[in-house]
């Protein structure tokens, strides 16, 4: 897809992602999962390279932008203050085509490549396999619209700029082509506080947690959905309060637990 025309909110500009600015936005992720739960879980962070975590998130990048949708802002003083990686609705009875057959296997051999270069880099993969596989079945236990779901599975905002309304402006480009569209959209994320919040006033609703654990140590992961409004209904109101927000959500965690 063509990069659209970068949209500007006064000092902001959000653009899709070039391979100029890989760099940039490889530093604003490393940085704002520094101390993730999910990281510290996945991670022995002894062992922990930074150039291989480089590699890993350069070839993701590149798959991104082939097969995804990656969005970064841009302010005066930073370059990449923020990144939103999205991969596109697919309906949920829809095999892989030989494209995403053959992209995979394209990714596949890339990781290979990077293994073999930098070893595993403190990832401990028995805990990634556990998340996969605990990912997949999270997803096939929530998703239910047939056409599928906006799924963004990276959104980063570097540490200076967290707060200042950057990670809600870059989630609207997306936003927007879902809504037109009438398609949800759906995350997952490792940190119950305060995303969870963060999320809901993004019109993202809490809908189940899992539990990756190993017996050694756990990570869990909560994912979200954010509804496509209704055509020709009245929108629901999304205004509750965090605090009243906070207290529906803690029961649902009682209640879904597994
Ligand atoms: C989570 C994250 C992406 C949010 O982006 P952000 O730019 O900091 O968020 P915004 O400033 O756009 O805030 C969006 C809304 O959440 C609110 N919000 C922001 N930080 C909050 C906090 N710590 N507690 C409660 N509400 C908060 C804002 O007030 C805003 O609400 P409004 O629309 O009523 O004004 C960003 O903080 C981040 O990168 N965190 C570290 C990495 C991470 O956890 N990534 C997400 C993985 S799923």
């Amino acid at each position: 897809m063509a990069n659209p025309k970068p949209s500007s909110h006064s000092k902001l500009e959000i653009t899709r992602l070039e391979a100029a600015d890989i760099d940039a936005a490889i530093e604003t992720i490393q940085l704002a999962f520094a101390g993730d739960p999910f990281a510290d879980w996945i991670y022995d962070r002894s062992k922990f390279s930074s150039k291989r975590n480089h590699a890993s998130l350069t070839i993701r990048m590149k798959w991104g932008m082939r097969n995804g949708h990656i969005y970064v802002a841009h302010t005066p003083e930073r370059k990449c203050a923020g990144v939103a990686m999205w991969v596109g609705p697919k309906p949920l009875e829809e095999g892989p085509t030989w494209d995403d057959w053959w992209q995979d296997w394209m990714l596949w051999f890339r990781q290979l490549g990077m293994n073999t270069k930098f070893g595993r880099g403190g990832l401990k993969v028995k805990r990634y396999y556990l998340w996969k596989e605990s990912q997949s079945k999270l997803q096939s236990s929530v998703w239910t619209n047939p056409e599928g779901y906006w799924f963004c599975n990276i959104l980063a905002i570097h540490p200076d700029c967290q707060g200042k309304g950057i990670g809600k402006k870059l989630m609207n480009e997306v936003f927007d082509i879902a809504d037109s569209e009438g398609i949800p959209c759906y995350l997952e994320s490792s940190k119950f506080e305060p995303n969870v919040k963060i999320y809901e006033k993004m019109k993202f609703r809490f809908v189940k947690e899992v539990k990756c654990d190993d017996g050694d140590g756990a990570c869990t992961l909560f994912s979200m959905i954010r509804d496509a409004p209704i055509k020709g209904g009245e929108e629901e109101s999304s205004s509750e309060s965090s605090e009243e927000s906070g207290r529906d959500v803690d029961a649902i965690v009682d209640a879904v637990t597994p």
